[in-house]
């Protein structure tokens, strides 16, 4: 086995084990250890190592390393990147035997680091190699961490279709809806490419579960400072993404898992066992106006009203519960009407947009309309909620990089 050459039992801990990245025990000359993780990309791997090492040895002559991962690719991914060692001292290779998974391959490359700055890149050619050329600059500003990101100034998709920027998008949405605190602090929290100083993560542990180590990172690490550098998600030449409906469900238990362990139930949560309670005086003031044993009032002067009741419960109640956080920093009964105003143009809105969602799925698409209800009511709640976070109680401060975490 060529030098510099580890197997997994190097790092015998299995990945649903949280893993820590160890701080520094010396001082080093390594300033950048750039980890690529790798699973069939012996077409690639090449082309990419002779990139990087070329732009690198301009900024940080002798004081990089490459450490690329491999999860025991069927391709050889990993003979080839050895057999490139002997050109390049600077190049580990790592190869896992029992494991799989990115964002774990990553920590396994960075638990064996010896850089001050730890970063990422895919194996693939996908993310530009120069583009280290700006997020080393950007590191040497002092910030704790740097990502490369489709969606800042200068950045982009290449030629992604409908679907996928949809898909896409919709990932980051739920990331929102989940995790607003971490997902807004970046414009690319997806992205698999960023540079992070190991001061901000080491010691702590760190359970990523599938792709997305950054919202990783950026949930538990100590993140206080980030730069942004844009850059275009390039076609992949060779080979094939390795995404499948499991690394979907990985990214939603991910969330879910982060969600819980951040120590709150969420806003989320709240905001939805609120919606329920106003279900509950909806249907009951219904039932009281419109029945004919009862008031016997029309229909829709009835669920007008009801309608209306039930926005005002749950108002008070995401005033004073769900969203308390946020309250407490903005008291005042000014205040208050402010949000109640905006918080009854959304909900009367997501009302209006429930009743179109209901004709379209069931007279259109068929589905029975109870079900049809049903679904319409769950886009709605990510609808009112996700405006309500972002316009009636929002954090009055900036997307700020000098707060915590871990809301
Ligand atoms: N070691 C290892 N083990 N590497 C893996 C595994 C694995 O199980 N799965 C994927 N990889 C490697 C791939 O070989 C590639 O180098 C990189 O991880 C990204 O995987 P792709 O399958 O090519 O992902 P993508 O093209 O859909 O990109 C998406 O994920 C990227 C990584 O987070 C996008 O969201 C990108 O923005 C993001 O950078
Ligand atoms: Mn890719």
């Amino acid at each position: 086995m060529p030098q510099g050459t580890l197997t997994s039992s190097d790092h015998p801990q299995a990945s649903t084990v949280p893993i820590q990245i160890p701080p520094l025990s010396q001082p080093t000359s390594v300033q950048l250890s750039l980890v690529v993780p790798t699973y069939n990309e012996a077409s690639s791997i090449c082309s990419l190592i002779r990139q990087l090492c070329a732009h690198l040895d301009k900024i940080l002559p002798g004081a990089y390393e490459l450490i690329v991962v491999d999860d025991n690719s069927p391709d050889y991914t990993a003979k080839v990147a050895q057999e490139l060692q002997e050109e390049f001292p600077q190049l580990q290779v790592i190869c896992r035997d029992h494991e799989r998974g990115l964002a774990t391959a990553v920590l396994r490359g960075w638990q064996a680091a010896r850089g001050e700055v730890l970063g990422v890149m895919d194996g693939d050619l996908q993310h530009p190699p120069e583009i280290v050329l700006k997020l080393w600059p950007a590191i040497q500003e002092g910030v704790d961490l740097v990502v490369g990101s489709r969606y800042a100034e200068s950045g982009g998709v290449s030629h992604w279709n409908l679907g996928r920027r949809l898909v896409s998008r919709g990932a980051q949405w739920i990331g929102l809806m989940l995790l607003p605190g971490v997902f807004r602090r970046v414009s690319d929290p997806l992205s698999g490419l960023f540079l992070v100083r190991r001061q901000a993560i080491a010691g702590i542990p760190l359970s990523p579960k599938g792709y997305k180590l950054l919202v990783e990172v950026l949930a538990r690490g100590r993140v206080r400072t980030i730069a942004e550098v844009g850059y275009i998600f390039q076609e992949r030449q060779n080979g094939e993404s390795k995404i499948q409906l499991q690394t979907c469900l990985q990214y939603l238990h991910h969330l879910i898992a982060l969600r819980f362990s951040l120590g709150q139930v969420g806003s989320f949560l709240r905001f939805s066992v609120v919606g329920l309670s106003g279900t509950f005086v909806d249907m009951t003031l219904l039932y009281l106006f419109h029945d004919p044993n009862n008031l016997g009032w029309d229909l829709a002067i009835s669920k007008l009203i009801a309608s209306e009741v039930a926005i005002l419960n749950n108002f008070l109640w995401n005033d004073l519960w769900t969203f308390r956080h946020v309250t407490r920093l903005q008291p005042g009964l000014w205040n208050r009407l402010q949000r109640l105003v905006k918080f009854n143009v959304i909900c009367l809105i997501g009302l209006l947009l429930n009743s179109l969602l209901l004709i379209l799925l069931s007279e259109r698409l068929g589905i029975h309309y109870l079900l049809a209800n049903l679904i319409a009511i769950g886009i709605v709640v990510f609808w009112n909620f996700y405006l309500n976070a972002k316009l009636s109680w929002r954090v009055a401060a900036p997307r700020s990089d000098a707060h915590g975490s871990q809301s």
